[in-house]
């Protein structure tokens, strides 16, 4: 690899560009600055120095060809949703759900932590396309860190080097995105196979549309592409510029007849998201086709047509590893088998590894996610649960063929979810737009699984609670007028997979046999099928629902569809707190949709 910073080397022209790298470089003081091409090359240059380091150790290549596994701090293994900020000029932009600080005021502070951060280290210059290169849904942003990790993994997460250089062109506008991991070595100082800094900000300025990250290297804190630009600072620019950012799965459903249905999915985090977009079709099912575009976030901008195009911003996935499986992901499963960076599971004692909810016997030894000796009977997770693949979308065995389509995918369905025992029924459909819109912004999880009462809810509105980079009334406002917009608007569904029965057990089998309630999606949004007008929304019957293949009775059916007026009258009432929160800026549409709701239920 070769240290340079001669804007005659690097591949760009953009003024912009080339003043800010200088004017960062000035600040953390980096020892050298490496511009990253995006080659193969490059990729292993990068895997051979953590080798060295001990950031990353190759699994066997008789197992996991092209795999590594990474341990990362203790300290330093999940999003940091209390030290996000969106420091937007006024704090009601923010939004009360929110944390928020006076932008010059944290400007300030970050300049403190970011004055020498880097230095004893390589700054990384990263560029990348969220999108396929050149889309016109697409936008280009850059990275600059000090972890060769988070090089790495942004070249398997997005689309990044020279040809997003190519894309930016001279003129051309970026997100900057400022990261360290906030661990300045001193002249001879040993370096930590996981630096990272106890003090963290991931901090996001909306109206600047710029994003400062500092003190961690995992996931959504140090990767800027995914949650930071996808959905906090996109989701700002898509207010502004009449689109969506979301935190959807995009899904293609092909019939035998061949007909093709897209549809985009919002889950809260933990309800399965990957598996549903990865999903196999179960036994009775012959002739469907499941196909994935994304696993966690949709760019949906408007067409010429009055219909909805999305596509999936990244270009891997960063996925839970532990509960994968044979019988909850196969896709996944095949597509982990080789080139994936996998980052605080177990090792095996042949150098592969292995998490909680693997297939097959529990080993007798491994070294946990710590790096300790582990056996069965000590009583710790050998895995952590928020482990990670990070796998580039090329190898997943269902990757659908316009996965990388700069036109996007026409979206026909929106669905909603979320993780509830009781009250909410397996999928109904919303009366109309604004219904639905309704229905997603009160959504959300138990917020301990074995809750049973409505205050237990976590409200997580259209599973953009931590994501959302301004007011989120205000956000409601952008979706009920998107909507009034669109010749073709998407219906809105509502699914939960979770009911349980008196004894707590699941009554839904879920994963592939979910496809049956997909199948009634796609007929209901073709036109082809029937549907019961209830209060809550229209509702399938029994017989509308394919059960070939499934042993599934009609009194389990009405099990998981009932909805006892009192609990839910209980909930929209329980939906006043929500909607509280937010004062003037709540939509008042959104408010008559919850009386008309009790109105109906009583
Ligand atoms: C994620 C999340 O990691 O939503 O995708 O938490
Ligand atoms: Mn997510």
């Amino acid at each position: 690899m070769v240290d340079f910073f001669e804007p005659s080397n690097v591949g760009t022209d953009n003024p912009r560009l080339i003043d800010w790298v200088e004017e960062m470089v000035k600040l953390a003081k980096p020892d050298s600055v490496y511009w990253c091409d995006g080659s193969k090359e490059e990729y292993n240059e990068l895997s051979s120095l953590m080798v060295k380091n001990g950031t990353l150790m190759p699994l066997n290549p008789e197992k996991r060809p092209g795999c590594f596994l990474a341990r990362s701090d203790p300290n330093d293994v999940a999003r940091v949703e209390n030290r996000t900020f969106i420091c937007s000029r006024n704090e009601i932009d923010a939004g009360p759900t929110n944390n928020w600080v006076e932008p010059n005021q944290m400007l300030t502070t970050l300049r403190e932590l970011f004055d020498g951060a880097m230095s004893g280290r390589r700054m990384y210059v990263v560029p990348f396309s969220m999108g396929p290169l050149g889309s016109h849904i697409s936008h280009i942003g850059v990275q600059l860190t000090d972890s060769p990790y988070v090089a790495m993994s942004m070249r398997v997460m997005t689309r990044m080097g020279q040809s997003a250089l190519n894309v930016l062109g001279k003129n051309g506008t970026f997100v900057p995105c400022m990261h360290s991991v906030g661990a300045p070595l001193q002249p001879g100082e040993k370096d930590k196979p996981w630096p990272c800094n106890d003090t963290k900000y991931i901090v996001h300025f909306p109206e600047e549309r710029s994003i400062w990250s500092f003190g961690s290297g995992y996931g959504g804190n140090a990767l800027l592409g995914k949650k930071c630009f996808s959905l906090r600072i996109a989701s700002v620019m898509a207010r502004d510029e009449g689109w969506l950012a979301e935190h959807m799965l995009i899904l293609g459903l092909e019939s035998p007849q061949g007909e093709k249905t897209y549809v985009a999915a919002a889950f809260p985090s933990a309800c399965g998201k990957t598996n549903l977009a990865m999903l196999i079709p179960p036994e009775g099912y012959e002739g469907w086709k499941v196909s994935t575009v994304g696993d966690d976030i949709a760019w949906i901008k408007p067409g010429d047509d009055g219909r909805l195009y999305a596509i999936n911003p990244e270009a891997g996935y960063f996925g839970v590893v532990p509960g994968t499986s044979m019988k909850t992901n196969p896709n996944a499963m095949k597509m982990l088998e080789q080139d994936t960076i996998f980052t605080n599971v177990a090792l095996t004692d042949d150098g592969d590894v292995w998490w909680e909810g693997k297939d097959g016997e529990v080993p007798s030894h491994l070294i946990d996610w710590k790096g300790n000796d582990w056996t069965p009977e000590v009583n710790v997770l050998a895995s952590h649960p928020n482990a990670r693949f990070t796998c580039a979308t090329s190898q997943c065995p269902s990757a659908d063929p316009a996965w990388d389509d700069p036109n996007g995918v026409p979206i026909s369905a929106f669905i909603f979810g979320g993780r509830l025992s009781n009250t909410f029924p397996l999928v109904y459909e919303a009366r109309d737009w604004s219904h639905g819109v309704y229905m997603a912004s009160t959504m959300g999880s138990e917020a301990t699984a074995a809750a049973d009462n409505q205050a237990a809810i976590r409200r997580d509105p259209m599973a953009m609670l931590p994501f959302c980079g301004y007011n989120m009334a205000d956000y409601w406002t952008h979706w009920l007028n998107l909507g009034n917009k669109l010749e073709n608007a998407p219906k809105i569904f509502r699914v939960n997979w979770f009911r349980k029965d008196s004894e707590g057990n699941f009554i839904w089998p879920g994963f592939g046999e979910n496809m049956r309630v997909l199948e009634w999606i796609v007929e209901r949004v073709n036109g082809h099928n029937d549907a019961n007008d209830t209060p809550i929304g229209w509702m399938p019957n029994y017989e509308d629902l394919n059960w070939n293949g499934l042993d599934f009775s009609p009194e389990l059916f009405s099990k998981i569809m009932t909805i006892d007026a009192a609990d839910a009258m209980l909930e929209a009432e329980a939906q006043k707190d929500l909607f509280d929160e937010f004062g003037d800026r709540l939509p008042q549409e959104l408010e008559q949709q919850r009386q008309h709701l009790k109105e109906r239920l009583s």
